[in-house]
């Protein structure tokens, strides 16, 4: 059984915070009783306006209409840039450590603003307007992040696509957002591993005929093709390219970004963020639940790919004023210790990755923790995915050396932002628990007919209140924004998470309700999985689940029905698991595919993927009700043969 630690001790962790306990109380409760107050008295103290709002929110779930700051004006990247000038043109805004050891460098606030000015200019160079969508496909180098916020300084709404999807998932979200323009390097390296980003990106756009600029940062300058009609040459451009460009004015909820994510059916959706509200809420939050304090060496390990990137290492640090570190490799390489040994190289004092990293980690013992210093560290967070108890020991004691407070955050691309989580110096923590809602949150749990739970229970996680964060449609299909979050509950926000909350008002994230995994804090669709699957031609019939993973935390199981007349054999399951990554990228390979002459069905023909879950899980004894199955016998076969 862990325990409660109530006291981090380092430097009186408790009494050199932002946040102690009757202060989060106060401020936690004026943000329910009136929101509208509380955050626009926040928007004054963290964000810089050309023009103040007219109202600060104006929200109706039932019609899936949430506006923040309705009127105000803003540039992001003026907030992210322009506005620390003054006193911090010399200070290190971004410290960028690469693959290899040994490659790192600095980048000042003022360096950071000339780039970002460049770039822009160079966007503008292209055609790239206002209101135009960018594709970002990028390694972690600093031009990932100069691309956002240049794509932000124009007012052009970025996408970025993970780097590790494969030319197929890129090319579906270029067409979906109809992006005229794609911002890549040549390679990425990650662990010594070359990624082919251009040669994707020409495999990609060859089936979007809209793009008309492929703008090539060249990084390990290993030759690709290039086709001059397309394709332009960044660092050619770049000496030329002015360092000034003016910010672009723009209204509070004007796009600022699309970022794809999963979901229980159909093509990922494009989330898409506004300009004022996102922001906001990036920076309390980076401020808050990180403590983040003056002088502070923060490191996000997340990827720019997924939402941690955009709002936890560029956006909300940034807005800040603070040093960001950028990291180009893995965890492992060259060993495990690497993490470590950059904390102790750049002082990072601030630490923040995910569960999966950290069980990767701890299964190699103690070792390469113990050979590094980790003193500078004051500060460790976790998110993604439920964090195992013995995972957060570890990590707090062997990492952390008992003296730094963990934050266990919990949030959605959708939410833009930590929504549940301690504060550092306001909570006990709890291995596990992503504890307490951050302020202007209001969590609710919900039974399966939509009534409030109080005290201890479990049910749906839902908000009962908007907070400034929070997505604002699906690109391009408003109806399926609606259907996805505000229809099961009229009038909630739901999270597709159960939760528990304890005797002490703690929430306990149990994972997913929905047909989503969660493979290394990745978030994939079942459905995309089996669409990809079903396309390869000797498969009928497909169906996947996830099963507890030591590791990943959830690894994927596919069932497969072969076409009839072929012969299953181990090469076939090879040639799927490489067909997968192929259709969607690595990240998706099955951990296991199990040949299903037939799978379980209702007998109106829906798949019973509780059985599926169950036998995946080796739990056999108790598969719960199988009365409604067509077929028993399947059951049986693939019990049987699992
Ligand atoms: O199931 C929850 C899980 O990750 C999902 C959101 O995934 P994504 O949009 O990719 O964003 C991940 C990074 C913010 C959630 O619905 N999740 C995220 N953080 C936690 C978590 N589950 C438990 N504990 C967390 N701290």
């Amino acid at each position: 059984m862990s325990q409660v630690h109530l006291h981090p001790t380092k430097d009186n962790f408790v009494e050199k915070s932002l946040v102690d306990n009757p202060k989060y109380q106060a401020m936690y409760q004026a943000s329910i009783t009136d929101p509208d107050r509380f955050w626009a008295e926040q928007a004054e103290k963290f964000i810089s306006w050309y023009k103040p709002w007219d109202t600060v929110s104006e929200v109706d779930y039932h019609q899936a209409s949430i506006k923040w700051f309705e009127g105000a004006e803003l540039n992001v990247s003026y907030n992210c840039i322009d506005r620390h000038l003054p006193e911090k043109a010399n200070q290190t805004a971004i410290i960028f450590e690469g693959d290899e050891p040994g490659n790192s460098r600095h980048i000042t606030y003022q360096e950071l603003h000339d780039e970002v000015c460049r770039f822009a200019n160079i966007l503008k160079q292209r055609g790239v307007k206002k209101g135009d969508r960018v594709c970002i496909y990028m390694p972690m180098i600093p031009e990932v992040g100069y691309a956002m916020l240049a794509c932000a300084r124009i007012g052009a709404v970025h996408s970025v696509v993970f780097g590790g999807f494969s030319p197929e998932s890129l090319k579906t979200r270029i067409l979906d957002s109809d992006c005229k323009v794609v911002i890549t390097a040549d390679e990425g390296v990650r662990g010594g591993k070359k990624i082919p980003l251009k040669k994707n990106t020409d495999e990609a756009i060859a089936g979007c005929p809209n793009v008309h600029t492929v703008l090539v940062i060249k990084h390990t300058n290993n030759a690709t093709d290039w086709n001059s009609d397309i394709d332009v040459d960044y660092k050619q451009l770049h000496q030329s390219a002015s360092t000034e460009c003016a910010p672009e004015i723009m209204q509070a909820e004007d796009p600022l970004f699309i970022l794809y994510t999963s979901g229980s059916t159909g093509q990922p959706k494009g989330v898409l963020h506004t300009s004022g509200g996102y922001i906001l809420y990036a920076a309390i939050t980076h401020k808050y639940v990180f403590d983040y304090q003056e002088g502070d060496i923060y490191w996000c390990t997340a990827d720019a790919g997924w939402i941690t990137g955009h709002s936890y290492i560029f956006y909300g640090p940034l807005a800040n004023g603070a040093t960001t570190l950028v990291f180009e490799g893995v965890p492992n390489y060259p060993s495990a210790s690497r993490f470590w040994e950059v904390v102790d190289e750049h002082k990072v004092s601030i630490f923040y990755t995910a569960p999966t990293a950290i069980r990767a980690l701890m299964a190699l013992g103690n070792e390469p923790v113990d050979l590094t210093s980790r003193k500078s560290l004051r500060l460790l967070g976790t998110v993604g995915e439920p964090i195992n108890p013995e995972a957060w020991e570890w990590y707090y004691k062997v990492v952390g050396g008992e003296n730094c407070p963990i934050v266990d955050t919990w949030w959605q691309t959708e939410t833009g932002g930590i929504l549940i989580t301690p504060l550092p110096g306001a909570h006990a923590l709890k291995p596990g628990s992503a504890s307490k809602p951050f302020f202007g949150v209001k969590p609710m749990l919900l039974d399966n007919d939509g009534h409030p739970l109080e005290g201890e229970a479990a049910g749906s996680l839902v908000m009962a209140q908007s907070w400034p964060g929070q997505m604002r449609t699906v690109y391009g299909d408003h109806k399926r924004f609606f259907d996805t979050y505000f229809s099961q509950f009229p009038g909630y926000y739901f999270t597709g998470d159960g939760a528990r909350r304890d005797a002490d008002g703690y929430i306990w994230i149990t994972g997913r309700m929905d047909d989503v995994l969660n493979v290394s804090g990745h978030r994939l669709g079942t459905a995309e999985i089996e669409s990809a699957l079903v396309l390869h031609p000797k498969v009928a019939e497909a169906a996947v689940v996830g099963f507890p993973h030591e590791i990943k935390g959830e690894g994927i199981y596919a069932y497969v029905t072969l076409m009839i007349g072929v012969e299953q054999t181990d090469s076939l399951k090879q040639e799927l698991t490489q067909f997968v990554a192929k259709e969607i990228g690595p990240i998706a390979k099955p951990e296991v595919i199990q040949w299903a002459p037939g799978l379980p069905k209702t007998r109106s023909g829906k798949i019973m993927r509780r059985i599926l879950r169950k036998i995946a899980a080796n739990e056999f004894d108790n598969l719960g009700d199988t009365s409604t199955l067509a077929d028993p016998s399947v059951v049986e076969h693939l019990t049987k043969n699992r």
